[in-house]
Protein backbone atom coordinates (compact mmCIF):
# COMPACT_ATOMS: atom_id res chain seq x y z
CA UNK A 1 0.00 0.00 0.00
CA UNK A 2 1.48 3.48 -1.16
CA UNK A 3 1.66 5.96 1.44
CA UNK A 4 1.30 9.98 0.22
CA UNK A 5 3.48 13.01 1.63
CA UNK A 6 -0.22 14.09 3.70
CA UNK A 7 -0.58 10.56 5.20
CA UNK A 8 3.65 10.68 6.25
CA UNK A 9 3.21 13.90 8.17
CA UNK A 10 -0.07 12.71 10.14
CA UNK A 11 1.69 9.58 11.12
CA UNK A 12 4.85 11.46 11.85
CA UNK A 13 2.74 13.99 14.32
CA UNK A 14 1.49 10.99 15.80
CA UNK A 15 4.53 8.87 16.23
CA UNK A 16 5.94 12.01 18.05
CA UNK A 17 3.55 13.03 20.38
CA UNK A 18 3.62 9.30 21.36
CA UNK A 19 6.97 9.92 21.91
CA UNK A 20 5.95 13.63 23.76
CA UNK A 21 7.86 15.41 22.12
CA UNK A 22 6.80 19.06 21.95
CA UNK A 23 5.06 20.65 18.22
CA UNK A 24 4.90 17.17 17.23
CA UNK A 25 3.56 18.50 13.78
CA UNK A 26 5.63 21.16 13.21
CA UNK A 27 8.56 18.73 14.47
CA UNK A 28 7.38 15.94 12.04
CA UNK A 29 6.87 18.88 9.07
CA UNK A 30 10.68 20.02 9.47
CA UNK A 31 11.55 16.50 9.76
CA UNK A 32 10.27 15.11 7.04
CA UNK A 33 11.38 18.66 4.75
CA UNK A 34 15.49 17.54 5.78
CA UNK A 35 14.97 14.16 5.25
CA UNK A 36 13.61 14.60 2.06
CA UNK A 37 15.44 17.34 1.31
CA UNK A 38 11.90 19.08 0.16
CA UNK A 39 11.39 22.83 0.46
CA UNK A 40 8.68 23.95 2.60
CA UNK A 41 6.22 25.03 -0.53
CA UNK A 42 6.35 21.47 -1.71
CA UNK A 43 5.45 19.28 1.25
CA UNK A 44 2.27 21.63 2.17
CA UNK A 45 1.12 21.97 -2.06
CA UNK A 46 1.65 18.15 -2.68
CA UNK A 47 0.00 15.97 0.18
CA UNK A 48 -1.12 13.66 -2.65
CA UNK A 49 2.29 12.69 -4.14
CA UNK A 50 3.40 9.42 -3.42
CA UNK A 51 6.73 8.85 -0.77
CA UNK A 52 9.07 6.36 -2.36
CA UNK A 53 9.67 2.72 -0.09
CA UNK A 54 12.92 3.98 0.65
CA UNK A 55 12.25 7.70 1.46
CA UNK A 56 9.97 6.21 3.86
CA UNK A 57 12.38 3.59 5.71
CA UNK A 58 14.23 6.56 6.18
CA UNK A 59 11.61 9.34 7.48
CA UNK A 60 10.76 6.54 9.94
CA UNK A 61 13.82 6.05 11.07
CA UNK A 62 14.35 9.18 11.94
CA UNK A 63 10.90 9.58 13.13
CA UNK A 64 11.53 6.98 15.65
CA UNK A 65 15.12 8.43 16.84
CA UNK A 66 13.08 11.66 17.30
CA UNK A 67 10.40 10.41 19.23
CA UNK A 68 13.02 7.92 21.09
CA UNK A 69 15.20 11.68 22.25
CA UNK A 70 17.11 12.32 19.88
CA UNK A 71 17.67 15.73 19.07
CA UNK A 72 16.57 16.88 15.64
CA UNK A 73 19.96 18.35 14.55
CA UNK A 74 21.81 15.00 15.54
CA UNK A 75 19.00 13.71 13.06
CA UNK A 76 19.23 16.33 10.66
CA UNK A 77 23.35 16.89 11.26
CA UNK A 78 23.00 20.77 11.14
CA UNK A 79 22.13 23.88 13.16
CA UNK A 80 22.43 27.32 12.42
CA UNK A 81 24.39 29.29 14.81
CA UNK A 82 24.69 33.38 14.09
CA UNK A 83 22.98 32.69 9.92
CA UNK A 84 25.54 29.74 9.44
CA UNK A 85 24.74 26.18 9.45
CA UNK A 86 26.96 24.24 11.11
CA UNK A 87 27.73 20.49 10.92
CA UNK A 88 27.13 18.97 14.39
CA UNK A 89 27.09 15.47 15.29
CA UNK A 90 26.59 13.59 19.13
CA UNK A 91 30.22 14.27 19.55
CA UNK A 92 29.60 17.83 20.07
CA UNK A 93 27.01 20.20 21.93
CA UNK A 94 24.48 21.77 19.80
CA UNK A 95 25.33 25.39 19.58
CA UNK A 96 22.67 27.55 21.49
CA UNK A 97 21.45 31.06 20.40
CA UNK A 98 22.55 32.60 23.58
CA UNK A 99 26.17 31.65 22.81
CA UNK A 100 25.78 34.30 19.94
CA UNK A 101 26.37 36.78 22.43
CA UNK A 102 29.97 35.67 23.03
CA UNK A 103 29.99 36.59 18.92
CA UNK A 104 28.70 40.01 19.07
CA UNK A 105 31.08 40.73 22.75
CA UNK A 106 34.40 39.71 20.34
CA UNK A 107 32.98 41.32 17.58
CA UNK A 108 32.31 44.77 19.92
CA UNK A 109 36.14 44.38 20.86
CA UNK A 110 38.08 43.20 18.01
CA UNK A 111 36.60 46.13 15.69
CA UNK A 112 37.90 48.73 18.12
CA UNK A 113 41.32 47.34 18.11
CA UNK A 114 43.93 48.84 15.65
CA UNK A 115 46.13 46.76 14.93
CA UNK A 116 46.49 44.62 11.81
CA UNK A 117 46.24 41.00 13.06
CA UNK A 118 43.56 40.11 15.53
CA UNK A 119 44.39 36.47 18.08
CA UNK A 120 41.73 34.56 19.21
CA UNK A 121 41.22 31.74 21.60
CA UNK A 122 38.56 30.17 21.46
CA UNK A 123 38.09 27.60 24.69
CA UNK A 124 36.55 24.15 23.96
CA UNK A 125 35.30 24.79 20.61
CA UNK A 126 32.78 21.89 20.40
CA UNK A 127 31.52 22.27 16.44
CA UNK A 128 33.76 25.31 16.04
CA UNK A 129 30.95 27.82 15.94
CA UNK A 130 32.44 30.46 18.32
CA UNK A 131 35.84 29.91 16.02
CA UNK A 132 34.43 29.77 12.36
CA UNK A 133 31.68 32.85 12.84
CA UNK A 134 34.45 35.13 14.01
CA UNK A 135 37.11 34.30 11.61
CA UNK A 136 34.13 34.07 8.91
CA UNK A 137 32.92 38.08 9.93
CA UNK A 138 36.59 39.26 11.28
CA UNK A 139 38.74 38.75 7.85
CA UNK A 140 42.12 39.68 9.73
CA UNK A 141 41.93 38.04 12.98
CA UNK A 142 43.58 34.54 13.49
CA UNK A 143 41.87 31.76 15.74
CA UNK A 144 43.42 29.06 17.92
CA UNK A 145 40.58 26.67 18.86
CA UNK A 146 41.02 24.18 21.79
CA UNK A 147 39.11 20.97 22.90
CA UNK A 148 39.94 18.19 25.18
CA UNK A 149 37.65 15.76 22.69
CA UNK A 150 39.58 14.77 19.18
CA UNK A 151 35.84 13.63 18.11
CA UNK A 152 34.61 17.59 18.75
CA UNK A 153 37.57 18.79 17.09
CA UNK A 154 37.32 16.45 13.65
CA UNK A 155 33.62 18.35 13.44
CA UNK A 156 35.08 21.65 13.99
CA UNK A 157 37.43 21.30 11.06
CA UNK A 158 34.47 20.31 8.94
CA UNK A 159 32.83 23.90 10.12
CA UNK A 160 36.11 25.65 9.56
CA UNK A 161 36.54 23.93 5.77
CA UNK A 162 32.76 24.23 5.09
CA UNK A 163 32.76 27.91 5.72
CA UNK A 164 36.41 28.11 3.90
CA UNK A 165 38.25 30.18 7.38
CA UNK A 166 40.64 26.72 8.13
CA UNK A 167 43.86 28.21 7.05
CA UNK A 168 43.04 31.05 9.79
CA UNK A 169 41.92 28.77 12.52
CA UNK A 170 44.45 26.14 14.52
CA UNK A 171 42.44 23.73 16.31
CA UNK A 172 44.31 21.51 19.03
CA UNK A 173 43.44 19.03 21.06
CA UNK A 174 44.49 20.25 24.54
CA UNK A 175 42.90 20.13 28.15
CA UNK A 176 41.97 23.94 28.30
CA UNK A 177 45.46 25.79 27.86
CA UNK A 178 47.64 22.88 28.78
CA UNK A 179 49.04 22.06 24.90
CA UNK A 180 49.33 25.64 24.08
CA UNK A 181 53.15 25.99 23.24
CA UNK A 182 55.53 28.59 24.61
CA UNK A 183 55.32 31.51 22.53
CA UNK A 184 51.78 31.91 21.40
CA UNK A 185 51.44 35.01 20.90
CA UNK A 186 48.92 36.63 23.20
CA UNK A 187 45.35 37.04 22.78
CA UNK A 188 43.09 39.94 21.96
CA UNK A 189 40.46 38.04 22.90
CA UNK A 190 39.32 34.39 24.39
CA UNK A 191 35.98 33.06 24.55
CA UNK A 192 34.34 30.30 26.08
CA UNK A 193 31.63 28.33 26.91
CA UNK A 194 32.46 25.43 29.04
CA UNK A 195 30.85 23.16 30.78
CA UNK A 196 28.73 24.30 33.85
CA UNK A 197 26.41 21.78 35.06
CA UNK A 198 26.97 20.51 38.70
CA UNK A 199 27.29 16.75 38.66
CA UNK A 200 24.12 16.56 40.87
CA UNK A 201 22.09 18.46 38.19
CA UNK A 202 23.29 16.14 35.23
CA UNK A 203 20.46 13.57 35.70
CA UNK A 204 17.59 16.22 36.13
CA UNK A 205 18.40 17.76 32.49
CA UNK A 206 16.02 17.18 30.02
CA UNK A 207 16.38 13.61 27.85
CA UNK A 208 17.49 15.66 24.65
CA UNK A 209 20.36 17.25 26.47
CA UNK A 210 20.79 14.21 29.09
CA UNK A 211 21.38 11.13 26.84
CA UNK A 212 22.24 12.88 23.81
CA UNK A 213 24.78 15.11 24.41
CA UNK A 214 28.47 14.63 24.89
CA UNK A 215 28.93 14.78 28.80
CA UNK A 216 31.75 16.02 28.83
CA UNK A 217 30.23 19.36 27.01
CA UNK A 218 27.66 19.67 29.97
CA UNK A 219 29.86 18.58 33.21
CA UNK A 220 32.62 19.53 34.45
CA UNK A 221 32.26 18.82 37.82
CA UNK A 222 30.56 18.46 40.96
CA UNK A 223 30.17 22.29 41.30
CA UNK A 224 29.66 23.12 37.89
CA UNK A 225 32.28 25.87 38.75
CA UNK A 226 35.55 23.30 37.77
CA UNK A 227 36.45 24.82 34.07
CA UNK A 228 35.47 28.74 35.48
CA UNK A 229 38.99 28.03 37.91
CA UNK A 230 41.15 26.44 35.99
CA UNK A 231 40.55 29.12 33.22
CA UNK A 232 40.76 32.15 35.43
CA UNK A 233 43.69 30.70 36.97
CA UNK A 234 45.72 29.92 33.60
CA UNK A 235 44.69 32.18 31.29
CA UNK A 236 46.32 35.44 32.11
CA UNK A 237 49.81 33.87 31.14
CA UNK A 238 47.87 33.90 27.51
CA UNK A 239 45.93 37.17 27.46
CA UNK A 240 47.16 40.67 26.04
CA UNK A 241 47.19 42.99 28.49
CA UNK A 242 43.97 44.91 27.66
CA UNK A 243 42.73 41.68 26.25
CA UNK A 244 39.37 40.34 27.47
CA UNK A 245 38.05 36.76 28.38
CA UNK A 246 34.28 36.37 27.80
CA UNK A 247 32.45 33.63 29.04
CA UNK A 248 28.87 32.08 28.92
CA UNK A 249 27.58 30.79 32.32
CA UNK A 250 24.93 28.73 33.34
CA UNK A 251 20.99 29.66 35.06
CA UNK A 252 22.01 31.35 38.43
CA UNK A 253 25.34 31.31 38.37
CA UNK A 254 27.07 34.84 37.48
CA UNK A 255 27.63 36.21 40.84
CA UNK A 256 29.58 32.97 41.62
CA UNK A 257 31.74 33.00 38.89
CA UNK A 258 32.33 36.72 39.20
CA UNK A 259 33.47 35.76 42.66
CA UNK A 260 35.88 33.46 41.67
CA UNK A 261 37.23 35.74 38.88
CA UNK A 262 37.82 38.53 41.75
CA UNK A 263 39.94 35.53 43.50
CA UNK A 264 41.95 35.69 40.78
CA UNK A 265 42.09 39.36 39.73
CA UNK A 266 39.66 39.38 37.49
CA UNK A 267 37.27 42.20 36.92
CA UNK A 268 33.99 42.38 35.43
CA UNK A 269 33.65 44.54 32.89
CA UNK A 270 30.08 43.63 31.03
CA UNK A 271 27.33 42.00 31.91
CA UNK A 272 24.59 40.50 29.04
CA UNK A 273 21.11 38.89 29.39
CA UNK A 274 19.49 36.66 26.95
CA UNK A 275 16.27 37.00 25.48
CA UNK A 276 15.01 35.52 28.77
CA UNK A 277 16.79 37.53 30.96
CA UNK A 278 18.90 35.76 32.59
CA UNK A 279 22.44 36.53 32.85
CA UNK A 280 24.80 34.76 30.62
CA UNK A 281 27.61 36.00 29.03
CA UNK A 282 30.37 37.87 31.41
CA UNK A 283 33.41 40.06 30.12
CA UNK A 284 36.55 40.00 32.30
CA UNK A 285 39.75 42.11 31.97
CA UNK A 286 42.66 40.95 34.13
CA UNK A 287 44.05 42.83 36.56
CA UNK A 288 46.81 41.90 38.51
CA UNK A 289 47.70 44.28 40.50
CA UNK A 290 44.47 45.40 41.50
CA UNK A 291 43.81 43.91 45.47
CA UNK A 292 41.44 40.37 44.87
CA UNK A 293 37.46 42.13 45.29
CA UNK A 294 34.15 40.28 45.23
CA UNK A 295 32.00 42.09 42.29
CA UNK A 296 28.48 41.53 42.03
CA UNK A 297 26.92 41.20 38.20
CA UNK A 298 24.73 44.57 37.43
C1 LIG B 1 29.48 23.66 26.39
S1 LIG B 1 30.49 22.95 25.12
C2 LIG B 1 30.74 24.39 24.08
C3 LIG B 1 30.98 24.06 22.64
C4 LIG B 1 30.94 25.29 21.72
N1 LIG B 1 31.97 26.24 22.08
C5 LIG B 1 29.56 25.95 21.80
O1 LIG B 1 29.45 27.01 22.43
O2 LIG B 1 28.61 25.42 21.23
C6 LIG B 1 32.03 22.79 26.00
C7 LIG B 1 33.18 22.25 25.19
O3 LIG B 1 34.32 22.20 26.06
C8 LIG B 1 35.05 21.02 25.80
N2 LIG B 1 35.82 20.70 27.01
C9 LIG B 1 35.39 20.12 28.15
N3 LIG B 1 36.42 19.98 29.02
C10 LIG B 1 37.51 20.49 28.41
C11 LIG B 1 38.88 20.63 28.79
N4 LIG B 1 39.31 20.20 29.99
N5 LIG B 1 39.72 21.20 27.92
C12 LIG B 1 39.29 21.62 26.71
N6 LIG B 1 38.02 21.51 26.28
C13 LIG B 1 37.14 20.96 27.12
C14 LIG B 1 33.99 19.99 25.45
O4 LIG B 1 34.53 18.91 24.73
C15 LIG B 1 32.99 20.83 24.67
O5 LIG B 1 33.26 20.80 23.29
Amino acid sequence: MSTTLGELVKEGAQTLAAGTVAEPYRTALHLIRAVLKLDAATLVAHPERVVTASDLRHVRQALARRAEGMPLQYITGTQDFYGRDFDVTPAVLIPRPETELLVDVALDHCRRLSQSTVHILDLGTGSGCLAVTLAALLPTVRVVAVDISPAALAVAVANARRHGVAERIRLLESDWLAALPPGTPRFDVAVANPPYIAEAEFLSLQREVRDYEPRVALVSGPSGLEAYARLFNDLPRFLAADGIFACEVGWGQAEQVCALGAAHHWRLQRALSDLQGITRTLVFTHCPNAVSHLKQPP
